[in-house]
């Protein structure tokens, strides 16, 4: 994206004369002045003050000059210096709001922030320490998008089924705290060490604790840390048995029964439930299953689970698969399958967002 670097006090100056201005036209004539630098400008160039004093102040060029546009397009004295109000506190002011970093003065330049509740991912972001080495592990995407929505920077993030790790990297990346917990012994060393060469450019803590998130000592694992709570939760069960993560009995893809998994899981959001700060969010990433042609709607049975716990339902988000590396002639005969048996092939998974 194109940057442009203004001086502050000089643009606020210039806005301000368009405020005490009751003459449109004059005010009209000041934006396109304004409007005509922006558009030429260049680092170094003309209105290039970003090292004077008076600070800097930095805009995505497009977004400025669209700003300015809507101020030229109004007809009435009265929206005009509405509108001029407004990039005068984009360009003076910071809001976040409690619980995330995002300056909503500035809203229009977090193209990066999804908001539509339907995600369609071409690819995973296999950058930085992702390698993507992990049989059911998730999209870097989605602990990514859930952070930059309902953590700051700082806070704390806890996984209980932490797998690879994936969450711990986009901490590391983000500049958030994380606690991941994980059964498997074999999986979790072998994540601990990649967490531990990974970069950590704003040196927060990214720890993996081996165990079983239903027996866990919560309290101890965030004492030891210096914390009572959490300011996001982050849960990507097995999908029942589709996966079998280990031989486990603990393992909740060894529940003996849809209605076993579905209890395992609720068990352990009541015991996780008080860790988490009140207000924050809870993100649960789970899929469907079918057994002997009937569809299990596992994301519904552990949605309502979570529901009678006294959390909010903010939203269910519906993302597709990335592209798995199944052959062409078994997409072709589950196309086959599906023909003659009445069903639709799974494309889609949820991430199921709610508040305590
Ligand atoms: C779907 S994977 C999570 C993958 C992770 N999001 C990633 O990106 O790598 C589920 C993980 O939960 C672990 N698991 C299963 N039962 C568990 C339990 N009771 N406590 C902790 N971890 C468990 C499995 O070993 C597996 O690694």
């Amino acid at each position: 994206m194109d940057h442009i670097i203004l001086n502050r006090d000089d643009l606020l100056a210039r806005l301000d004369a368009c405020l005490t201005d009751d003459n449109l036209d004059a005010v009209r004539s000041r934006i396109a002045e304004l409007r005509a630098q922006v558009a030429v400008w260049k680092p170094g160039g003309i209105w290039d003050s970003a090292t004077s004093e008076g600070g800097r102040v930095v805009f995505p060029r497009d977004v400025l000059l669209a700003d300015l546009d809507q101020i030229l397009a109004t007809r009435t004295l009265q929206r005009t210096h509405y509108y001029i109000a407004r990039l005068r506190k984009a360009a003076a002011e910071v809001r976040t709001g409690k619980i995330n970093d995002i300056n909503l003065n500035r809203w229009k330049e977090y193209d990066e922030i999804i908001t539509d509740s339907l995600w369609v991912m071409e690819r995973r972001d296999n950058s930085g320490a992702h390698k993507a080495w992990y049989w059911g592990n998730f999209i870097p995407q989605i602990p990514h998008q859930m952070m930059l929505r309902y953590t700051k920077q700082g806070d704390w993030v806890l996984d209980t089924f932490v797998g690879s790790g994936t969450t711990l990297l986009e901490c590391l990346r983000l500049g958030r705290n994380g606690i991941g917990i994980e059964l498997n012994a074999d999986i979790a060393a072998r994540t601990r060490e990649l967490v531990a060469t990974a970069p950590n450019p704003h040196g927060v803590v990214a720890d993996v604790v081996e165990g079983d998130s239903r027996t866990v000592d919560y309290a101890a694992v965030l004492a030891e840390r210096g914390i009572a709570q959490v300011q996001l939760l982050l849960m990507h069960p097995p999908y029942h048995d589709i996966i079998r993560f280990s031989e486990d009995d603990r393992d909740l893809s060894n529940a003996a029964s849809v209605d076993a998994f579905v209890a395992q899981f609720a068990e352990i959001v009541t015991r996780v439930t008080p860790f988490l700060e009140r207000g924050r969010y809870l993100a649960i990433v789970i899929g469907d299953k079918y057994v002997k042609g009937e569809w299990i709607p596992l994301g519904f049975y552990l949605m309502q689970a979570v529901q009678a716990q006294g959390y909010t339902l903010k939203s269910i988000i519906v993302k597709n698969f990335d592209e798995t590396r199944a052959k062409r002639e078994q997409k072709e005969l589950w196309r086959y399958r599906a023909l003659v048996g009445g069903f639709y092939i799974f494309k889609h998974e949820y991430i199921l967002l709610f508040q305590r």
